[in-house]
């Protein structure tokens, strides 16, 4: 079913507050008096985002889809290196922005939906095809089942910053490291989830992730060690409380002359162990000798190069002798290393060591105990039961204040301010949270 304009502006003028949401925020729901927006388009690659206030407000195509009136915007790195770098553009003009926080001024019309009209919500918006889910504009389509409640005791600013970050977090977690969060507030047993769904249903790009990615048997289990590389990152910062929840034993590589004393010092996201990034292979070292080689998680939020640093830093036969000893007196450099000097045995059904690489991961020379896997991303919006159990989770994560926000570290004015938040965001003038764009 589609909504028009005209049906939404009727059904605004008599707001329904969810009964059963006093956890929850509402707000006001005022109807447009127009057809159009502002908005920011992108007409070609590496230049500005030009603003508009002539675009259409989009409208739904399915009974799912929720119009949404932004009030904040999370700036993400993929927002500056998309149009700078030419990728994930899938065409010209191009509207960007992937996260946000807003009223719904229009409910789906599947009436089961836990998101009603006047609920002020967060919305991840992974699908970066579909422009009417796009952050950079007035008004934006979302799928309830991507749409996350915002409790009362978190802004809309702290919200317009959780969601991308959860997401990916909880589907490296969840899918390729198969953590299940069944123990935790009923999360969702993705793995078994996703194993449920009739394979063809599957996108076919990720179907191989789900189906034959981890192994049962290598599942990650409370008290496993995750090394995170890159561990001062917002998907970062989410992903250590996730794994901590589970019980996973989390080691950070950081700058710790920039990051160490703010990840030491808050209980949610403080790690195990922090490693200092500054010598690689000395921060390799310590994790093999702290985890005595038994670290069999790895997540980079880097890119390549820090991946194939993570690659060594864990469990494998044949990827680095086992004792620091034996190759802190060698100079070694950043290629990836030579087998150990005596060769192990494979053993094909030992379990392996998973390594998730959100930006990038090693090529070749990779040993064949440790498995690479990317984020199946889409699996959040184009597997509604995926979507659904992962945005009430968060929702009763959020209200028991077991799940906490990154934090905001400033705002830009409106989409006219946003081209000169990203400009911050290239300098590299942003660390250890995110910026947000506050709309009026
Ligand atoms: N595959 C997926 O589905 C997926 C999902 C989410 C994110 N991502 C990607 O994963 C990466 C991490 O995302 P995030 O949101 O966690 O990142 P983030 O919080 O914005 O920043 C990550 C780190 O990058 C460094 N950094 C910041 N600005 C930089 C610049 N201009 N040049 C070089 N380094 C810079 C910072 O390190 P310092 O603090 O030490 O300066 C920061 O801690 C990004 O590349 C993002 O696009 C991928």
């Amino acid at each position: 079913m589609v909504f028009s304009i005209s049906k939404w502006r009727r059904r605004s003028r008599a707001s329904k507050a969810n009964p059963n949401s006093t956890q929850f925020q509402h707000g006001d729901v005022e109807a447009s008096q127009s057809n159009t927006q502002s908005a920011l388009l992108l007409y070609a690659v590496r230049q500005p985002y030009e603003f508009v206030t002539d675009h259409p407000i989009p409208t739904s195509k399915r009974d799912t889809e929720l119009l949404v009136k932004v009030l904040a915007i999370g700036l993400n790195p993929i927002d500056w290196k998309a149009p700078d770098f030419n990728f994930g553009i899938p065409t010209l003009p191009y509207i960007a922005g992937r996260e946000f926080t807003g009223t719904v001024v229009q409910a789906a019309s599947r009436t089961n939906s836990r998101i009603r009209q006047g609920d002020i919500v967060i919305v991840p918006s992974t699908d970066y095809r579909d422009l009417r889910k796009a952050a950079f504009q007035e008004y934006s389509i979302a799928s309830s089942f991507n749409t996350i409640r915002l409790p009362r005791n978190i802004s809309t600013q702290a919200g317009s910053i959780l969601g991308v970050a959860f997401v990916a977090a909880a589907l490296a977690l969840g899918i390729c490291m198969g953590v299940s969060f069944e123990d935790i507030e009923g999360g969702p047993n993705l793995l078994k989830l996703v194993r449920s769904i009739d394979p063809e249903n599957l996108p076919a790009d990720i179907r191989k992730e789900c189906l034959e990615g981890i192994r049962d048997d290598e599942r990650a289990q409370k008290g496993d060690f995750l090394v995170i590389w890159g561990g001062s990152s917002t998907c970062a910062y989410t992903m250590k409380q996730l794994a901590r929840l589970a019980g996973l034993r989390n080691i950070s590589v950081v700058d710790s002359s920039k990051h160490g004393l703010r990840l030491s010092s808050r209980d949610h996201i403080r790690p195990d162990l922090l490693v200092d990034a500054h010598d690689p292979e000395r921060a390799i070292s310590i994790i093999k000798s702290a985890t005595n080689n038994s670290a069999r998680f790895g997540f980079d939020t880097q890119g390549k190069e820090t991946a194939s640093q993570l690659l060594r830093s864990l469990a494998s036969l044949h990827c680095f002798p086992n004792h620091p000893e034996e190759y802190s007196t060698s100079k070694l450099n950043s290629k990836l290393p030579t087998p150990p000097s005596t060769p192990a045995e494979a053993n094909p059904s030992a379990p392996r060591s998973h390594l998730v690489g959100l930006t990038g991961l090693p090529k070749g020379n990779v040993p064949e105990d440790v498995a690479l896997h990317s984020v199946p991303i889409k699996l959040f919006h184009e597997i509604p039961e995926v979507g659904e159990a992962l945005c009430s989770w968060a929702e009763r994560l959020l209200v028991k204040g077991l799940l906490v926000p990154p934090d905001v570290l400033g705002t830009v004015d409106g989409l006219g301010g946003i081209n000169a938040g990203l400009d911050r965001l290239r300098k590299r003038e942003v660390s250890g949270g995110r910026l947000v764009a506050v709309l009026r």
